[in-house]
Parts: structure tokens; C-alpha cells; sequence
């Protein structure tokens, strides 16, 4: 198990690229399954959930060459149609080759995630919409097995907005017979990558960023060149330790106005931000005040940054509340920042945060991917050493994160 050891008291400073974004580039390297051609994809980040990806593409006969920071991915050659348990298990988001394979191949055996640390998260809304577009699915010993001689375009109203859910749909239909419509579907600018992509491959469709994306169904796609956003969490994350450490940064490569619901409650916790460009930058002059935080769906406050703002309100000047409401148990970094002194009290979905004037050292457990980064950012601000454990979660979903908070001034190495 490796750790992160962070002697906190440091003032973030400098400047920092965002990588490309996570949470599009898993998706969109499941779109290569759609065509025989090239997909040559630009800002792939370098980390774990894009290797698991990469390896699980490649045991179903893609074929990958990696160049840096780029990949080509060529599924002219795909002859196993399976997503096995084994690298299920380790990410959720192999679910996201189910609707491909479905889609050209016409069938598709693939793991059910199990849940995580987060809550159950179950795949019902994916398996739903794919039936409704004719696929004849059945679950048998942990997997799910699917089969669909063509898909037939479909109105599907989703009951629970899903990301991965409206993504794995989106790219059931682009081949499918027909037109489909995705009603509540996810406006997260995740979902906007895929289907920019998909367009360049081929695609039609329309309304991708609103509640509501037609996809008329075409018979075959060809290559594209795409280029993978810049992970709007990433940004978050680094801001919001340069608030909670007083610090003065500038993110590069970034995109603003994807991040609204998140400049303006770090604006509202005191942080001077100029946007300019791909630049964003944040100047905290003094101790952030607390902020009240209720996540949703996006455009609103994203629950991939719960984790990461609790971490800032507990050195905060006041009280606050944050409120989870996408995941049922996204509270696991509560008890372990309660570890380093933050005095918060949970009730249901609700956390009620007591900002303290400092936090002190200590050994700390990862739990899951954004509770790691908010022990980070616990233990900049914290008074002497903070050993975060179990930083594979970590790993999984930031590039180089030590690397580059080192470059921005913190104190932070790894023991392997
Ligand atoms: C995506 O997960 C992200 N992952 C998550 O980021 C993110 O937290 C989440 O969206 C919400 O924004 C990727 O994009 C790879 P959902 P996803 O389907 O798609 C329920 C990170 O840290 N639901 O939008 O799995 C579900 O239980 C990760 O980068 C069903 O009930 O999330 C949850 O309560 C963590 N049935 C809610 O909907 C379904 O079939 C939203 O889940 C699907 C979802």
C-alpha cells in the first residue's frame, strides 16, 4: 500500500496544467468500439482508470497505440465481446462498453459493477433503456447478458439523471434503426466530450448538454481525431486547496465556464478568481469563510466536489452545511478528517461543519477517489505530518497529483 506523507502549513503557489478530463476520457475511449477505423485521441490523462480502460479495450482485440499524452485506438479486430469481473470490479466504468458492443456487435457480456464505497450504484437505468431499444438482456451469475440482433431507436425517459447512464445510450443509438430520445438526460459537460466526438465520428445527434439529446441512428461510423476536455474536478480540486492554504495559483489548459457552481462559492469563501482565457487564477488573501454546499445534477454543485469542500469549511471561519444528494453514503471522509480535529456532525444526507482554526497531523485512510483528495487538502492546512493511506483510490483519478501540488510549493512525498 503506498502513502502520501504531507507536513501542511504551506501556501500553494505557481502555476498548474489541468489534465485532461477523467470522466470524458473513459467514455470516449469506449466509443472506438463503434467503428473499424482509427480513433486518435489527444489529452488522455495519465492515470490508473485510463490503464484499467486501455487493458480491458485491448482484451476484447482493440488494438492501442499509445503516444504521449495521445492514444490510436483500431477495433476493426474485436473478438471478445465480454467486460470480465475481475476488471469490473476495479472500475465502474467499464460498464460504459455494454451500449458499444450492443451497438455494432449486436451482443455483450459484462460484469455488473459491484458497489463501492459511495453506495450501491446500480446500472437498472442502463439495462432499462437498452431493453426499450429492443435488447434482450438477462443477468446471469454476476454478468450481464445482452443481445439485440439491431437496436431500434427509442423514447427513453430516464427516472434518475445518470451520467454514465445517458452516455451508455447515446452511444446504443448512434447505430441503432431509427431515431432515439434521451428525456432527463445528464447535462454534465462530460456527456457534451462524447457526443462532440461521436459527431466527428459520424453521428447525429443533437441536443447533447440538455435534458433532452435526439440521436439519429446511422449505419456505420468511421474514424475521428478528438481532442479529451480538461477535467473540470481536477480544476476544482486544485482551487479549492489553494483557498483552504490562503494560497495564489493559476490553473492552465483550464475551462471556466464549465465550472460556475464552483468559482462562485469559492468567490463566496472570500477567493479573489480572474478568468482569462484557459487561465483561471485564485488569490485567498485570508482564512476562507464557510460555505453552505448542496450537490445535483450538473449545471448545479457537483458531488464529485463535496468531499474536497468539506475539507476547506473545516478550517473555514464559521459554520456550514454541505448536503449530499446524488450518492447515499458519499459521507466516508467524515470520519477520518474528524481524525485530524475537524469537528463535524452528520445527520442523514446532511453534514454540519464547525470551522476550527487549525487541524493537527495525523495517519489518515483513503477511502474512495474524491474523499483522497480532500485528505489532501486536509492535510496542507494541517499543523505538522498527515500520512494519508491507501492512495491507489487516489491514483486511480488524478495525474501526478504529488507531483504537481510539489511544483505548487506543498510538502508532500510518497512512501512506497
Ligand atoms: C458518474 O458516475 C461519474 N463517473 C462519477 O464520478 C460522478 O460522481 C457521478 O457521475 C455523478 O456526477 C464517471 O463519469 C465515470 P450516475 P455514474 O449514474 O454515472 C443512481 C468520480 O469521482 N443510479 O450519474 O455512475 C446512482 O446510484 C466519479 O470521478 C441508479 O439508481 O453516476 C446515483 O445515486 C465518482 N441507477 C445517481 O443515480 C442507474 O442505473 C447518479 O448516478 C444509474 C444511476
Amino acid at each position: 500500500m503506498q502513502k502520501l506523507a504531507i507536513q501542511g502549513g504551506a501556501r500553494l503557489n505557481g502555476e498548474v496544467r489541468v489534465s485532461g478530463a477523467k470522466n470524458a476520457a473513459l467514455p470516449i475511449m469506449c466509443a472506438s468500439l463503434l467503428s473499424a477505423d482509427d480513433l486518435r485521441l489527444g489529452n488522455l490523462p495519465d492515470m490508473h482508470d485510463v490503464a484499467t480502460m486501455k487493458k480491458l479495450l485491448q482484451q476484447m482485440g482493440v488494438r492501442i497505440d499509445s503516444a504521449a499524452q495521445g492514444a490510436i485506438f483500431n477495433a476493426a479486430q474485436v473478438d471478445r465481446l465480454e467486460a470480465p469481473y475481475d476488471m469490473v470490479k476495479t472500475m465502474r466504468a467499464a460498464i460504459l462498453v455494454l451500449g458499444p458492443l450492443l451497438s455494432r456487435f449486436g451482443e455483450a457480456r459484462v460484469s455488473l459493477p459491484g458497489g463501492c464505497a459511495i453506495g450501491s450504484r446500480p446500472v437498472d437505468l442502463h439495462i432499462k433503456g437498452l431493453q426499450a431499444m429492443g435488447a434482450d438482456i438477462h443477468i446471469e451469475h454476476g454478468y450481464i447478458h445482452a443481445q439485440a440482433k439491431r437496436l431500434k431507436g427509442a423514447r427513453i425517459l430516464f427516472e434518475l439523471v445518470s451520467v454514465t447512464g445517458t452516455e451508455n445510450l447515446m452511444m446504443a443509438a448512434v447505430l441503432a434503426d431509427g431515431v432515439t430520445v434521451l428525456e432527463n438526460a445528464a447535462r454534465e459537460p462530460e456527456v457534451v466530450d462524447l457526443a462532440l466526438c461521436l459527431i466527428a465520428m459520424g453521428a447525429k445527434i443533437d441536443g447533447a448538454g440538455t435534458d433532452t439529446i435526439t440521436i439519429v441512428g446511422v449505419d456505420r461510423l468511421h474514424g475521428a481525431d478528438y481532442c479529451v476536455m480538461p477535467d473540470r474536478i481536477e480544476s476544482g480540486t486544485f482551487l479549492v486547496a489553494a483557498a483552504a492554504t490562503g494560497g495564489n495559483i493559476t490553473l492552465t489548459d483550464a475551462r471556466a465556464d464549465i465550472l460556475d457552481s464552483v468559482l462562485d462559492k469559492l468567490r463566496e469563501a472570500g477567493a479573489k478568481i480572474v478568468v482569462s482565457g484557459d487561465r483561471i487564477s485564485l488569490d485567498m488573501q485570508r482564512r476562507p469563510a464557510a460555505v453552505n454546499v448542496r450537490t445535483a445534477p450538473y449545471p448545479a454543485f457537483p458531488t464529485d466536489m463535496q468531499a474536497q469542500f468539506m475539507a476547506m469549511n473545516s478550517v473555514a471561519e464559521g459554520s456550514s452545511m454541505v448536503v449530499e444528494t446524488i450518492f447515499e453514503n458519499r459521507f466516508m471522509h467524515v470520519q477520518e478528517l474528524r481524525r485530524l480535529g475537524a469537528l463535524i456532525e452528520v445527520e442523514g444526507n446532511a453534514a454540519v461543519i464547525k470551522g476550527s482554526a487549525h487541524l493537527e497531523g495525523a495517519t489518515v485512510m483513503a477511502t474512495d477517489l474524491r474523499a483522497s483528495a480532500c485528505l489532501v487538502i486536509a492535510g496542507l492546512v494541517a499543523q505538522g505530518e498527515t500520512v494519508v493511506d491507501r492512495i491507489y483510490h487516489l491514483d486511480r483519478g488524478y495525474e501526478h497529483i504529488e507531483a504537481k501540488l510539489s511544483a505548487l510549493g506543498a510538502q508532500i512525498r510518497r512512501i512506497r
